[in-house]
Order: structure tokens, then C-alpha cells, then sequence
């Protein structure tokens, strides 16, 4: 076997800390995954331990029940610690960007893996994992604080960047730029005046401001009114899977990625 391609780093993780996205993923991506005849995911770089693996396993199952999960990660130490946990349909192996599997994943999640590469890698990562799904495979790519409260991530297809997506618990942040530090490499040094990211985010604590009367009846029905008004000048995905008052109300919003693309356009 070849090199792994890429490069250990941190191995932070911790229990439950993807739950936001395991929750989206089987929202946007559950009906798929349930209709494929033998649906592979990969969960690439989990970590210092197994457990984000088996609870996306675990949730993905419960709606798909022919899905098989496999872990991959670079650091041969951290492979010999979850192949104890190994069950049917969940497996762990040594590998890397070249995803050492039997057949195109019809989803990838790599979640707090690209932000310790630098920016030109991230991109050219993305292309190289895109290249590998299946024909209508999904990359959710994403990064989120240690305790999973504040999260960001981009949906991909095999043709790229398709969505991005902001999700936090309400009482983890003042104003919704304070998820900045949680955005993507792609966009993390992109978060200054001038680019689209920042006019977004600008505009997303604006509403928040303006929407405080709601928090009368709580920080959910503050975001509610924040993301309604927002949807007036952003477009905002506003149906279902993607978006809608049930996504909304978890503290979450979806935006199609052209709205922010930085290799596009100008900040309004
Ligand atoms: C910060 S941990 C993230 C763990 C878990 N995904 C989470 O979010 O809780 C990043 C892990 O990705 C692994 N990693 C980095 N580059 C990788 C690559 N190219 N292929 C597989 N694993 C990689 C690192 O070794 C590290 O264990």
C-alpha cells in the first residue's frame, strides 16, 4: 500500500460534538441514503477516538438501514484504537485524501480536518475528494468548536461547492458572526471587508440587532425573525430539506454557496 496522502495532525475530538451535522446530514441526505442499494459513507480524519464515527453509524442507520460507515484516518495509532469498536457495517481503516475504499462513497464528512491545512490544499482537497464520490455522492465538509455548539460546513456534490451551512445552539454565541471562527479554510481568511462572507455576516448581526424585540419570547423566535428578515436580501434556501422554519428553528441557515463564493463577484 502507497503513502496515505496528507498529513496527521491534532486529533481533537469528543462525544457528540457532530451531532448538529450528523442531524442535517440525515435530514438532507437521509432519503438518499436509504434508497441506495449498498450505500458507503466515509467518515475521513475522525480523530483520537471512534466515537464520532459510530454516532454517525448509529443516527444513519436508524434511517438507512443498508449504510456502511468506515473510518479513515493518516495516524496509524489512532486506526489500532477503533478497530476494537468495529461491528457490522462500521469499520476503521489507515488511508487518506485518496479514500482507500471498495467503491465511490455516496458521502464523505470531514469535520475539523481541512482547517489544519493550508488555504491552496483546502481547495485543491476539495477537488481530489469530489473526484472520488458517487455520480450523486455529497462532501460535508465542516469545522466546529470543541463542544460542538457552534458549527459551519459546506455541502459539496461532484460538481462543488453547493451550500453552506451555519448552525449553533442559542446560547453559544452574541451575535451570529461570532460563528466566523467556526467558518471553513476556504472562507476563514476571506472574512474582511470587501468579500461577500463578511457582507453576510454583517448583514446576519444586523438583523439579529434589529430582531431583539423577539427575544422577548426567547433566543429561538430572535433567530426566526433574524433569518426572515435576512432572506429578504440573501437568498436564504427557505425549503425543505435545506431550509424552512423546521431547519431555522434549530438555530441552523443554509445559503446556496454562489451567494458567497469568493472566487465570484464582490460583496454587495
Ligand atoms: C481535529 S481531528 C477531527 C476529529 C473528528 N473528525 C472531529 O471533528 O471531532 C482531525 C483528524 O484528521 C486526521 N487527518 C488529517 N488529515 C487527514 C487525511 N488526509 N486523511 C485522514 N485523516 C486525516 C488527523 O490525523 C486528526 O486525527
Amino acid at each position: 500500500m502507497s503513502r496515505p496522502v496528507g498529513a496527521v495532525t491534532r486529533g481533537t475530538t469528543g462525544h457528540n460534538r457532530l451531532r448538529r451535522c450528523d442531524r442535517w446530514v440525515v435530514a438532507v441526505h437521509g432519503r438518499r441514503l436509504r434508497t441506495a442499494e449498498w450505500p458507503l459513507v466515509v467518515d475521513l480524519g475522525y480523530g483520537a477516538s471512534h466515537t464520532t464515527t459510530l454516532e454517525l453509524f448509529t443516527r444513519l442507520r436508524r434511517v438507512a438501514p443498508r449504510v456502511e460507515v468506515v473510518g479513515i484516518e493518516i495516524d496509524p495509532a489512532r486506526v489500532a484504537l477503533a478497530k476494537p469498536y468495529e461491528r457490522e457495517g462500521l469499520s476503521f481503516r489507515l488511508g487518506g485524501f485518496e479514500l482507500p475504499v471498495d467503491r465511490p462513497p455516496a458521502l464523505v464528512r470531514a469535520f475539523n480536518v481541512l482547517r489544519q491545512y493550508p488555504e491552496a490544499d483546502a481547495w485543491r482537497y476539495w477537488e481530489v475528494l469530489c473526484g472520488k464520490l458517487a455520480p450523486d455522492g455529497a462532501l460535508v465538509e465542516g469545522t466546529c468548536s470543541e463542544n460542538g455548539r457552534r458549527a459551519v460546513w459546506v455541502g459539496l456534490s461532484p460538481e462543488g461547492p453547493g451550500t453552506l451551512t451555519f448552525s449553533a445552539r442559542f446560547d453559544a454565541f452574541e451575535r451570529p458572526s461570532d460563528l466566523a471562527d467556526r467558518l471553513p479554510k476556504s472562507l476563514i481568511h476571506r472574512n474582511v471587508p470587501g468579500e461577500r462572507i463578511h457582507a453576510f455576516l454583517r448583514d446576519f448581526d444586523h438583523a439579529w440587532a434589529v430582531s431583539a424585540p423577539y427575544g422577548a419570547h426567547g433566543a429561538r423566535q430572535r433567530w426566526l425573525a433574524a433569518v426572515r428578515l435576512l432572506a429578504g436580501s440573501w437568498p436564504v434556501c427557505d425549503r425543505p430539506p435545506l431550509g424552512g422554519w423546521r431547519r431555522w428553528r434549530l438555530g441552523e441557515l443554509t445559503l446556496p454557496w454562489a451567494a458567497i463564493d469568493p472566487r465570484t463577484g464582490s460583496a454587495p
